[in-house]
């Protein structure tokens, strides 16, 4: 699929090196140049206070980001800016950079704080490949890949290095940054991209057909399926076919971690295999597969009840190889009766000071 994708791909810009580029430095032009042109590219432009960089572009389009793609402050929700359509080509330059300037909202907070902040970048696109992507400092959730299909993410570095406690002032931290979110989508490729950040380093919520390959991930909450935002159907709050592999992770709070949301109505995560992942030093959990998540400030007690509204069936580990800080439970597994199903672990070794904390034994690991 992605092969002949990728060839499609390359065709297409063969087909349409002939046109002239059009360039985007003024906010202005983004209405007429995205309406008449098919060749774009964005050129140290600064957005306006609280307005979506909205890049609803015709099919086929080719994006090239060049220079500091910058947003004024305001306190809203954003997204910042929303890429949209099909068949898109989107690359950016070396030393282009999307910057948030997170560093003018962290508040150590994150979504709770009485301020709204702007999410950064979401995506809604169909056979479409975005590349070579920096984003610096988004004040929260950095990005979102929603309803969209057919789509390869690679080559991204997400920076958000300057929000880590200990590195920003005190209090000035970031939180709830999450690196790259993927909901209500289907075919979906992350592939060889660097993230530091403040919350899950990559988060499936909703969807299936999903490969995440060659990430190094720093400072984060993990590699993390996280299933059940809502009161709704039953594929809202499901996940299905995921593979992640050759991934490394260092510090942050967990290594793999897999949550279903107590609160949520019915679902199911299925078909899921993590092979070939390194970790070293996460403070909380080395593995954290929890069916009692509920989502809280950066200070909350959590209830600690398991639920079986999404039970996770075929569950398969390879090659696993994690070192925890002295604070986190190596390996902790809370499932509710009977919610977990057809785990089948093999070579996985997560070493630290604690205990592990399992009430459910994989096949083919001890707890
Ligand atoms: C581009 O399209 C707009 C409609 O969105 C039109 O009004 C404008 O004249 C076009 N500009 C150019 C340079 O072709
Ligand atoms: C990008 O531009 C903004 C606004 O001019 C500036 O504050 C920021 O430092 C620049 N970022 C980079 C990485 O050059
Ligand atoms: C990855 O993206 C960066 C720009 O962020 C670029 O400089 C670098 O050449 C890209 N690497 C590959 C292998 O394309
Ligand atoms: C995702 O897209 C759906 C459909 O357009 C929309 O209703 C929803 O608000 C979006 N959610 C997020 C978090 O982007
Ligand atoms: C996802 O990929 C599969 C296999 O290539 C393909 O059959 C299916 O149509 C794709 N799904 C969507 C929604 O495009
Ligand atoms: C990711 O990097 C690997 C190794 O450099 C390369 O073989 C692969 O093609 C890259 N993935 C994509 C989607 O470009
Ligand atoms: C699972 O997803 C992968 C893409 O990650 C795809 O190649 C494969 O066909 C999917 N398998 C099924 C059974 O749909
Ligand atoms: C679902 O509805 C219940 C009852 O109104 C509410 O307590 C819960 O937070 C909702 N869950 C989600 C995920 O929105
Ligand atoms: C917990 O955080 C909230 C907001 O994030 C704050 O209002 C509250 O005072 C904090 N509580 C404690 C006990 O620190
Ligand atoms: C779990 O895996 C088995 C064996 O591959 C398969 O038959 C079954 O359909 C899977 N369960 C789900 C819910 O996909
Ligand atoms: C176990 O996993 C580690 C880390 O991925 C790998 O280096 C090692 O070769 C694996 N051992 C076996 C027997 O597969």
């Amino acid at each position: 699929m992605a092969t002949i994708y990728v060839l499609m791909l390359l065709l297409k810009l063969v087909i349409s090196s002939h046109q002239e580029q059009c360039v985007i430095s003024k906010y202005e032009d983004v209405e007429s140049v995205i309406s008449n042109c098919t060749d774009i590219a964005i050129d140290d432009l600064i957005v306006p206070s609280a307005t979506t960089l909205t890049l609803n572009l015709q099919e086929g389009t080719k994006v090239t980001l060049r220079g500091n793609i910058s947003f004024e402050f305001g306190y809203w929700s954003g997204p910042v800016v929303l890429i949209a359509g099909s068949s898109l080509t989107v690359v950016g330059e070396p030393g282009a950079v999307f910057d948030g300037q997170g560093e003018r909202y962290w508040d150590g907070q994150g979504t709770w704080s009485t301020f709204e902040k702007p999410r950064f970048l979401r995506i809604e696109a169909r056979d479409s490949m975005f590349s070579n992507i920096k984003i610096l400092n988004c004040p929260v959730a950095c990005s979102k890949i929603n309803v969209s299909s057919n789509v390869i993410i690679d080559n991204w570095t997400i920076d958000n290095l300057a929000g880590d406690e200990g590195v920003a002032p005190p209090q000035k931290f970031a939180h709830n940054t999450d690196g790259i979110q993927v909901r209500a989508s289907t075919n979906v490729t992350i592939t060889n991209s660097s993230i530091s950040n403040q919350d899950d380093c990559v988060a499936i919520n909703s969807g299936s057909n999903f490969l995440v390959e060659g990430l190094y991930c720093h400072g984060g909450h993990g590699l993390s399926i996280s299933v059940g935002f809502e009161n709704a159907t039953f594929a809202e709050n499901s996940v299905d076919n995921v593979t992640i592999r050759n991934c490394a992770l260092v510090n942050g709070e967990n290594g793999i971690h897999i949550k279903t949301h107590a609160d949520a109505t019915n679902g199911r995560i299925s078909n899921v295999l993590y092979e070939n992942i390194n970790f070293e030093g996460p403070v909380l959990y080395g593995i954290n597969i929890q069916q009692n998540y509920r989502n809280l400030p950066a200070n909350g007690t959590m209830d600690p009840t398991p639920v079986g509204n999404i039970p996770i069936v075929n569950l398969t580990f390879r090659n696993i190889v994690g070192k925890v800080a002295a604070s986190a439970v190596p390996v902790y597994i809370i499932c509710a009766d009977g919610a977990c199903l057809n785990f089948d672990w093999h070579n996985v070794s997560v070493t630290g000071i604690k205990p592990n904390d399992c009430n459910f034994n994989p096949e083919g690991y001890k707890c």
